[in-house]
């Protein structure tokens, strides 16, 4: 009896550590020899594939000058962006557009994105060398320049070995520690976490996407928006992200405006309450300033991803860890926000006064959630005002991105 019961109690407890610890044992080889790690397996990820075809394509230049990437269409090629020599950068494509690399107009290679692969894309490694002797480029000398070479052939090999494992394209560079942030579980749709007066519901597993309903008072609502009003909005730039010359014109059509932190009381105590909902100390500061964003009629936000690439040398590798959405009113058609990746179908949220919406931009170990892509629907009646607040990890330094 008692031996049964034993049994059933490690059934129970191993099931349970599957679901919340998807933790699995990797070997692989990056030419350091054979070593073992953890890589993170989400289970939702293979039951539920979504449909849309965007995609976070990752590029890799490990040529000493700038690399040019250009949209390849039938009837036009445009420069979608200069890849700094020797770095990492990051667009949101749609599968089966073709890219390519040039070096003072000459193609190096041609890519597809691709629905069912890994979108990590590099100048070849067997050719790099070659390369630099054909095109007399300059050596690496510094150590800075090695040590990001190293990093970026690594983190390429590595890449191989785990979206076999994972199903995922690794967006991290080789190396990158876990987070240290703690992460709340999105074990099940509805699951819900308790802090002080506020409910985390978990609303998608797949990216982690949670609710907090009342997150802000009327009061403070009233406030931020005020503030808002008081600066001048200015159009929204977009990150490392996105650019204009891919895809469309009005990626980002919205205007915006930043309140620091210490700017008023009722501000800071925004902040804090954010911290103990993510769970986080309050020192170090791992936050940007407050983002409000005004978006009118027909205005919106392509799909894109929030986090960035950090210099390949840089030992931290810093960058957003999270985003908490607050939104500022209530809309009644369109400006939701969306995630299109998710394993549970299209989630959209309808913007509602005073909730917040928190998401990670990162998987426990360690590499960035491409799920975690978003877009901000356009607005079909009235405007949506929302404020975006950033969460760093391990560190905040946003100088770090390229
Ligand atoms: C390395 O040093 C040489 C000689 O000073 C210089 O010509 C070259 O541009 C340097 N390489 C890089 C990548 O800066
Ligand atoms: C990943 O899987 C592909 C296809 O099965 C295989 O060709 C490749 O060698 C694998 N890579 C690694 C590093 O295991
Ligand atoms: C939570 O508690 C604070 C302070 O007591 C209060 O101002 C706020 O209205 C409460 N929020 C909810 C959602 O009950
Ligand atoms: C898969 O997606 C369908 C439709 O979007 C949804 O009804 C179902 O609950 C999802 N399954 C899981 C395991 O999330």
């Amino acid at each position: 009896m008692k031996g049964s019961f034993f049994v059933l109690f490690l059934f129970v407890s191993n099931v349970f550590s599957q679901e919340c610890n998807n933790l699995q044992r990797m070997e692989y080889n990056v030419g350091d020899g054979p070593q073992e790690t953890f890589v993170y397996v989400e289970a939702w990820d293979r039951q539920n594939a979504s449909s849309f075809l965007g995609r976070h394509v990752k590029f890799v230049n490990l040529l000493t000058v700038p690399v040019e990437l250009y949209w390849e269409q039938e009837k036009k090629t445009s420069l979608v962006k200069v890849l700094r020599p020797l770095s990492t950068a990051g667009i949101t494509a749609f599968v089966d557009h073709v890219f390519s690399f040039r070096l003072r107009e000459v193609v190096l290679e041609r890519f597809r994105v691709r629905a069912d692969a890994s979108n990590v894309f590099s100048i070849p490694l067997k050719v790099v060398d070659r390369m630099t002797h054909y095109y007399q480029l300059p050596e690496r000398n510094t150590t800075q320049q090695e040590e990001s070479y190293q990093w970026l052939t690594k983190t390429l090999l590595y890449n191989d070995y785990y979206y076999n494992a994972t199903g995922r394209s690794f967006l991290s560079r080789y190396g990158r520690l876990p987070p240290r942030h703690f992460m709340w579980p999105a074990d099940f749709l509805g699951q819900e976490h308790v802090v002080q007066n506020l409910t985390l519901t978990v609303l998608s597993c797949a990216p982690r996407v949670f609710e907090i309903r009342d997150f802000l008072s009327s009061t403070e609502v009233e406030h931020l928006w005020q503030f808002a009003q008081q600066k001048k909005l200015t159009q929204s730039q977009i990150g490392d992200e996105n650019t204009d010359d891919y895809a469309s014109k009005g990626t980002r059509s919205s205007y915006n405006s930043w309140i620091g932190r210490h700017e008023s009381a009722l501000v800071e105590t925004i902040y804090r309450r954010a911290y103990n909902v993510l769970q986080l100390p309050h020192t170090p500061d791992v936050t940007e300033p407050l983002q409000v964003v005004r978006y009118r009629f027909r205005e919106a936000y392509r799909v894109h991803a929030d986090f960035g690439y950090p210099d390949p040398s840089h030992a931290e590798q810093p960058t957003r860890f999270a985003t908490l959405l607050l939104y500022l009113n209530s809309v009644t058609m369109g400006g939701e926000t969306s995630f299109p990746l998710g394993s549970h179908g299209d989630l959209r949220v309808r913007p509602e006064a005073g909730k917040a919406v928190l998401f990670y931009l990162q998987t426990p170990d360690g590499n960035m959630d491409e799920k975690s892509l978003h877009e901000a629907l356009p607005v079909i009646k009235g405007e949506k005002w929302l404020a975006n607040l950033w969460f760093w990890e391990p560190v905040k330094d946003v100088e770090s991105l390229q």
